[in-house]
């Protein structure tokens, strides 16, 4: 519980433990924001990483863990920050799912399940966080930056229910600007090819493929993500409800 209010503004970055979610944590933290790092399963590196941003400043990082496929559990994520911190001055909605959806190969069971899992995490659930933030924190809360995708509208072979899931994060970001505005301006990133998922690699071919379909020829990186984000959360005082694709020119080429 905390005794008094943070001096410094607060900011909630969803699966913040990690790749692109880590690098917008550190940036944040670096400008000067207290952070609230969010994670699922990931325990020992959202540890390590919170030690690691206390030790740089003190006192000036958190952890909560939640499962986000629950909608629900944006109750209890809200009251944590508001035990330890007092305020909440943005949300970075990060934290994703990126699954394959094998349409003809699943039963309507799984594949319904897979539904409400993937629209959860990606859509209801940030919109319950920013309702409660909103709420809770009228006199705090300011912006709200979701990470998004290319493939939110242009359909990905494979992943459907993940394009789906995250064009439902495109709506979420525009309803609340205009539910949420003037207070909150509520925007989204859509990044193009940043990082593989985790132990997967790319071949030349492939590698080569997508440089020519790619304006500036490589991968983004994940500080070019993280510097969108910051710029959202605090510089762009006149933007909401837009979607900021970060991808360098690979959608010029769909
Ligand atoms: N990587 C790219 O090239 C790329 C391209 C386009 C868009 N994006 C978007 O950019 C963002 C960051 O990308 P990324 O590749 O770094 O993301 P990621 O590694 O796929 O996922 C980020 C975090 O989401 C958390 N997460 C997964 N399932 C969850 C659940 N059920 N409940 C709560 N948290 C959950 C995980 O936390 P734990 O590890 O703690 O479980 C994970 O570390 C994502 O929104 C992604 O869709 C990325």
């Amino acid at each position: 519980m905390s005794l008094s209010v943070s001096v410094e503004p607060v900011v909630l970055i969803t699966g913040g433990a990690k790749r692109i979610g880590r690098v917008i944590s550190s940036l944040l933290h670096e400008r000067g924001f207290s952070v609230a790092i969010h994670f699922n399963h990931s325990r020992v590196e959202a540890e390590e990483f919170v030690e690691e941003l206390n030790h740089k400043r003190s006192n000036s990082a958190s952890l909560v863990q939640a499962d986000l496929t629950d909608s629900f559990i944006a109750v209890d994520v809200v009251t944590a920050i508001k035990d330890r911190w007092g305020r909440l001055d943005g949300i970075v909605h990060n934290a994703s799912m990126f699954e394959p959806t094998e349409l003809l190969d699943t039963n309507l069971e799984d594949l319904s399940g897979q539904w409400d899992r993937l629209l959860n995490c990606h859509g209801k659930t940030p919109f319950f966080l920013a309702q409660l933030a909103a709420l809770n924190f009228p006199d705090y809360f300011q912006f709200m930056v979701n990470l998004c995708d290319i493939y939110a509208t242009l359909p990905l072979c494979r992943y459907s229910t993940y394009s789906i899931s995250k064009s439902s994060l495109i709506m979420v970001t525009k309803t609340l600007a205009k539910e949420l505005g003037p207070r909150v301006r509520v925007n989204a990133v859509a990044p193009g090819l940043i990082l593989l998922p985790d132990g997967e690699s790319m071949d030349m071919q492939t590698a080569d493929l997508m440089a020519q379909r790619t304006c500036l020829s490589h991968m983004g990186e994940p500080m070019d993500i993280a510097k969108t984000v910051l710029f959202l959360a605090q510089d762009a005082n006149y933007i909401t409800g837009q979607i900021i694709t970060v991808d360098g020119g690979r959608t010029l080429f769909c």
